[in-house]
């Protein structure tokens, strides 16, 4: 993998769902490439650090979940949330050997809107704190109510365009009950602090109207991978907003996890069924359609991106040289990203 393709540093990634990381549990994942422990103790503390355990290699993982961090399941070393070693069982009275001066990576990790968040430095910067907070959902008391979760292989960067790119759903998603004669569209642009916003419009799909009659969406793309869909709505007499959260977390230079996660308020439940039913259908489309690719990749064509339906790509590309750049130098973050409005079919 060359260098502009290796997934950005100094950035949050999703790792997984809060609920599903009882107390007393550890998790072994695999975050760009690296053995990541996410664990949350008894006490309740969540805590993440690298999973190897700096005596022989053993995932501490394979062990156990103490009061206050985890035990390596091969010597019993014990080590506190904060990575440092609190007790090697093999030491004797006699022996001064200070267990506090080995330490294991530790990864800032926050747990937000029902998501674990884990920030991956860049090398060098492991002990700085991160500089910016993980994407919030921009909802109260947000819970996820419905969510699909499925592995692309491919790197990340094909999944996110695959996220951002509009001439592909007619294709790719059209069926007979979902409309598939491309129509023309034009979306107003702008920039974010780490992305863009396709602003606020009224949606042409029939589904919208799920939602009442005077239905509004926007679209927000930010680094490394998370795109929004901020839905406002109104039923029933009251205003409603549902929010569309997908992430795409790298797992290796060729696996993707790609999550799409729906938030919406407590009463309107009855969607659910909705989203059960083309969720999973619509996520396998995408899925089906980067492996395919891979065939076409293994031998290093040149792709192209081309006028208004690639352009958001091509910000992406722009915007994460800029993130390396602002990463290797110091210098602040610029986003190449100006006001437009793009036209195409779909
Ligand atoms: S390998 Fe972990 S305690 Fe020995
Ligand atoms: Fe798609």
């Amino acid at each position: 993998m060359s260098s502009d393709e290796a997934p950005l540093r100094n950035l949050w990634y999703m790792a997984g769902f809060g609920r599903k990381l009882a107390r007393g549990s550890l998790w072994h994942k695999l975050l760009l490439g690296e053995p990541v422990l996410i664990g949350r103790t008894h006490a309740g503390t969540l805590f993440a650090m690298r999973d190897i355990c700096p005596h022989r290699g053993v995932p501490l993982s394979a062990g156990r979940a103490t009061s206050n961090g985890v035990q390596c399941p091969y010597h019993g070393w014990q080590f506190g949330t904060d990575g440092v070693c609190t007790h090697i069982p093999s030491l004797t009275d006699a022996q001064d050997l200070d267990p506090s001066r080995i330490k294991v990576r530790t990864f800032p990790v926050c747990e937000q809107d029902g998501l674990i968040w884990i920030y991956m430095a860049a090398e060098g910067h492991e002990t700085m704190a991160p500089t910016q907070l993980p994407p919030k959902v921009p909802l109260a008391n947000a819970r996820p109510r419905w969510f699909e979760s499925q592995t692309f292989q491919c790197p990340i960067d094909h999944a996110v365009i695959g996220l951002m790119d509009p001439a592909h759903a007619p294709f790719v998603h059209g069926r007979w009950w979902w409309r598939v004669r491309p129509r023309l569209k034009e979306k107003a642009y702008g920039p974010l602090p780490n992305g863009f916003v396709m602003k606020r419009h009224a949606p042409s799909k029939p589904a919208y109207r799920l939602l009442g009659a005077e239905v509004s969406t926007e679209i927000t793309f930010e680094l490394p991978s998370t795109r929004f869909e901020i839905v406002k709505g109104h039923l029933l007499g009251r205003p409603l907003d549902v929010v569309g959260l997908t992430v795409c977390t790298p797992i290796d230079a060729h696996s993707t996890q790609v999550t799409q996660i729906q938030y919406w308020p407590a009463w309107l439940g009855f969607i659910k069924p909705f989203f059960m039913a083309i969720g999973p259908t619509f996520l396998g489309d995408d899925r089906r359609m980067v492996e395919l690719q891979k065939e076409g990749l293994k031998f290093n064509p040149r792709l192209m991106l081309i006028q208004d339906a690639d352009q958001p790509a091509i910000w992406y590309h722009r915007i994460k040289k800029s993130w390396s750049e602002h990463v290797a130098t110091g210098e602040p973050f610029v986003n190449p990203v100006a006001e437009r409005t793009l036209r195409w079919r779909s």
